[in-house]
Formats: C-alpha cells, structure tokens, sequence
C-alpha cells in the first residue's frame, strides 16, 4: 500500500520507521511518504492560511496552496493522467467535525491500493477543497478519531493509519490476534480481559476457569465477560447486536444483565 501524507509538519511521521509499521515498510509492504505542504507556497513566508471569511477567531488553511499539492500527487498536473481516476489514491482529512472513524472505515480502508492524508491545522482547512476533488470523481473521505479537538491533523492520522496498516494481510505476525480483537466483526463486543502468568500475582488470582485446560467453559467465560463489560461500559454496541446472530447462552447472559432479547436487536428494559 503506498502512503502519502501532507502535513506542515513532516517529520512528525518519522515515528512511522519504528516498530511493526517500520518493519512493514522495510517488507516492502508499506510505503510511506510524507510531504511538507509549505513546499507548494510561492510567497516568501511560505504561508498557508488566511483570515476566516466571515469573521472568527483562527486561521483557515488556504485552498490555492493545498490544490496544488493535491492536485501533483493525484496526478492531475499531468494532462495524460488526469482523466484515468483509476489509481487514484483515497483522499482522507481528518475533522473533528466528520463522521467517526470506526473500526469498519479501517477495514474497509486497509484494502486500498493509495492513500493520500491531508493533515489540517489551525481552525481547519477551506471547506471547497474536499467538496473540489469529490466533484472530480475522486473518492474524498473526512473523519474524525472521537469528540475531542487537538492541535492538528497529524495524531488523527497517525492514528487510522495504525488502525489501518496492522489488518493488512502480512502486516501482523499473528493474524489470529485481529480476530478475536474489539470492534471486529458484524456482533462487536469488548474485548474480554487479559491475564498472563503467574496464576497468583500480589495475591490477586486469575480467574480459576482461565485455567482449567478446558476450551469450551474458557470460551464461554470470555463471551460472557465480553457481555458483562459492554454491557457496563458501551451499552450502545449491544443495542446494535443482531438477536438472531446469539446463541442460548448469550441470550441467559444478557436477560440477567436486564436485557430484552426477543426482537431484532436487544432492548434494555427499565
Ligand atoms: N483534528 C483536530 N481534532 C480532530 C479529531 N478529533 N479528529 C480528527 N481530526 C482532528
């Protein structure tokens, strides 16, 4: 998969070299390059942002500047090219103020060929700009990582691109690993907790099941446990489950948890 991210600050993606990402690059399954958008600026300052029209606290990221940029690395400068889209990359801005980035988005994103961020900062960038490259027919995607507002750009990308990267097959040593994870699948849960050895740890056991060699009652533990705690912490998800998709157990489980299992989806009762 090639990576392109455009940012003002570049080297902030240098940490991409280190760990599982760093050796993907090195497999040559990732390639990853980051762009300094000041390198599109024709002016002495090497601005790229501008008073807000209409008034407000901030700096807008200019269009003239990022159409350039963008315009060079989807290839559109180069008149043979700019009307075959085909290979032309995801453009991806993150935005506090889009549509969460789930772990579906990843998924789905984690099979594309290109890849092309654009890291906003400031108060944002130039609202014409993604509305400009989707009139082009190019696939133009805003997210946001949750509802909180940072600096810039640079962390919510690095963040999908951890997301995104590690389900690519080769990515992970253990594919096993992404299967059992939260978030995955159609029936997304919690994950069930974790314990390593040893069994008994500042005289705090393990779980007695955990250890008992058999699969079937270690499975069920870690589905209920996976029930309990959505349950508790992120009740939305079992809201979306599919009732038809539980099995007998899963139903007893979440009737003693309070819930109404009999429709398409399960109903918290007061
Ligand atoms: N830029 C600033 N805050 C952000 C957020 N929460 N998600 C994506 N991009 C952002």
């Amino acid at each position: 998969m090639k990576i392109d991210i455009v940012s003002v600050f570049p080297e902030y993606f240098e940490v991409m070299n280190l760990s599982l990402m760093g050796k993907a690059q090195a497999k040559g399954l990732l390639e990853i390059k980051a762009h300094n958008l000041r390198d599109w600026t024709h002016d002495v300052h090497h601005s790229v942002d501008d008073t807000p029209v209409g008034g407000g606290a901030g700096m807008v990221m200019k269009p003239e500047v990022w159409s350039e940029c963008l315009d060079e690395l989807l290839g559109f400068s180069r008149p043979s090219e700019s009307s075959a889209l085909s290979g032309t990359p995801v453009l991806i801005f993150p935005n506090p103020s889009a549509p969460l980035f789930t772990q579906r988005d990843a998924t789905e994103l984690s099979h594309a060929d290109h890849l092309l961020f654009g890291c906003g900062r400031y108060e944002g960038y130039d609202a014409r700009i993604p509305d400009y490259y989707r009139s082009q027919g190019v696939d133009v995607r805003e997210y946001s990582i949750g509802d909180y507002v940072l600096n810039g750009g640079e962390v919510a990308v690095s963040v999908m691109l951890e997301a995104i990267t590690r389900l690519m097959p080769g990515f992970m040593g253990n594919p096993d690993s992404i299967v059992e994870e939260s978030y995955t699948g159609e029936g997304a849960l919690l994950e069930h907790r974790q314990y390593t050895k040893p069994a008994v740890w500042r005289g705090i056991s393990v779980p007695e099941v955990l250890l008992s060699g058999n699969h079937g009652k270690v499975d069920r533990f870690r589905r209920d446990e996976a029930l309990t705690r959505t349950n508790e912490i992120r009740p939305d998800l079992i809201e979306a489950l599919d009732c038809k998709a539980l099995d007998k157990a899963d139903r007893k489980t979440l009737m003693a948890l309070g819930w109404e299992v009999s429709a398409t989806h399960p109903r918290k009762l007061d």
